[in-house]
């Protein structure tokens, strides 16, 4: 198998990845400013399928309206001239200081107010240029302090926020669907919507839920300790898995947004498999784009930006052969037959069973042989565990 990515990998990159400059809390920049045309044409260069943006990222905050559309028009022409699609739009209410306690639930109304309008402009903006989905990251939407924030109030107008977003979009007509990022805390000390569990949770009381799912990242669930992989299995349970970042985290620590591959690596492995190999029929599970949320690390200069952009790309296809190729090996079958995992797929109670069948059957209870779990019936989960560590390896 190739390890170089084509379009239909699809692959895609947030403009403010590549673009990132080596800013962080402690020291400036490292890198010169990366000009959109050129970042565009080089990832499709790459081998990269689309990209994606913040408004802040294409045009400055304060831009005039001119400059603003000078902005867009570049980018319309630099997809033009390449091919790449734009299938993600995000809005950034984080940078600017009027931000500085959240956009959709600042305690300041007023701020409220102008994030609605900010995010609505680009709505529309989003709906000129194609994209289909518009992602939600609430990263100002949080507190340090617990008697600084009213949490059911902030929840509410969260809620109040995405209702009018999603009415807009229907009586405009957009064919645009909502996608909420969670991340427990960074910058703000405890975010809204910490993690995909409870978005989901949030997403249930909306007006329209069938518009809002979730766009999860890697780092942002390990932030939180918590399993991405699982995370996603359960996004894609609920049929809420609407957009994915992909990158790399190295445990409970600040979000690192490394290159795919680079933090927990089984774990990268378990979710290509899922991604690709985990539907019903063995087939993909979600087939929208592929979106690196990275950051190329501070130590690079520009040829390092571009070289973990690859790594992306290629690590990823290189999981995507790896599991298959553990999917087709019979050894790998019979382990994963051995420990019954395919056996969770069967019902627990027979077709038509009720519980009052359970209750008469008496091989489930009084004759069921418990005693025989001690010393017997093992899962032999750790023979399959090697068989992956043997794949991830490559001696297998
Ligand atoms: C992060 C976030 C952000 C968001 C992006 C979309 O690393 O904390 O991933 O990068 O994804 O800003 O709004
Ligand atoms: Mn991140
Ligand atoms: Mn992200």
């Amino acid at each position: 198998m190739s390890y170089t990515p084509t379009k239909a990998d699809k692959f895609t990159f947030g403009l403010w990845t590549i673009g990132y400059n080596g800013t962080d809390p402690f020291g400036g920049p490292t890198r010169a400013h990366l000009d959109t045309v050129e970042a565009v044409t080089r990832l499709a260069e790459l081998g990269a399928y689309g990209v994606t943006f913040h408004d802040d990222d294409l045009f400055a905050f304060e831009s005039t309206d001119a400059e603003r559309q000078h902005e867009i028009d570049r980018l319309k022409g630099v997809l033009a001239d390449t091919g790449l699609v734009l299938p993600m739009v995000t809005t950034n209410l984080f940078s600017h200081p009027v931000f500085k306690d959240g956009g959709f639930t600042s305690n300041d109304r007023d701020v409220r107010r102008f994030a609605l309008r900010k995010v609505l402009r680009n709505v529309d903006l989003a709906a000129e240029l194609g994209a289909t989905t518009f992602v939600m990251w609430g990263g100002r939407e949080g507190a340090e302090y617990d008697l600084s924030k009213n949490i059911r109030a902030a929840l509410e107008r969260y809620r109040e926020a995405v209702n009018l977003l999603t009415e807009y979009v229907i009586d405009k007509g957009y064919d645009i669907k909502f996608a909420i990022e969670p991340k427990p805390n960074e910058p703000r000390g405890d975010i809204l919507l910490p993690t995909v569990g409870n978005a989901l949770a949030f997403i249930g009381s909306l007006e329209h839920p069938e518009l809002v799912g979730v766009n999860p990242e890697v780092g942002h669930e390990q932030m939180a300790g918590l399993n991405f992989a699982s995370s996603i299995a359960q996004a894609l349970y609920h049929g809420k898995l609407f957009h994915i970042d992909l990158n790399g985290q190295r445990g409970i620590k600040y979000d690192q947004d490394l290159v795919f591959g680079h933090g927990d690596l089984y774990n990268a492995f378990a979710l290509v498999d899922l991604l690709e190999n985990g539907g019903p029929d063995g087939g993909q599970t979600y087939t929208g784009p592929r979106h690196f949320d990275y950051k190329p690390s501070r130590t690079e200069d520009i040829n390092g930006v571009w070289d973990s952009a690859a790594a992306n790309m290629r690590t990823y296809l290189i999981l995507k052969d790896r599991a298959a190729a553990f999917r087709a090996d019979p050894e790998v079958q019979q382990a994963l037959s051995d420990a019954k995992v395919f056996e969770l797929g069967d019902s627990t109670l027979a077709a038509g069973e009720s519980y009052a069948d359970l209750l008469a059957d008496r091989s489930a209870y009084e004759d069921f042989d418990s005693a025989s779990y001690f010393n017997g019936h093992g899962f032999g989960f750790v023979k399959l565990q090697q068989l992956v560590t043997e794949y991830l390896l490559g001696v297998r």
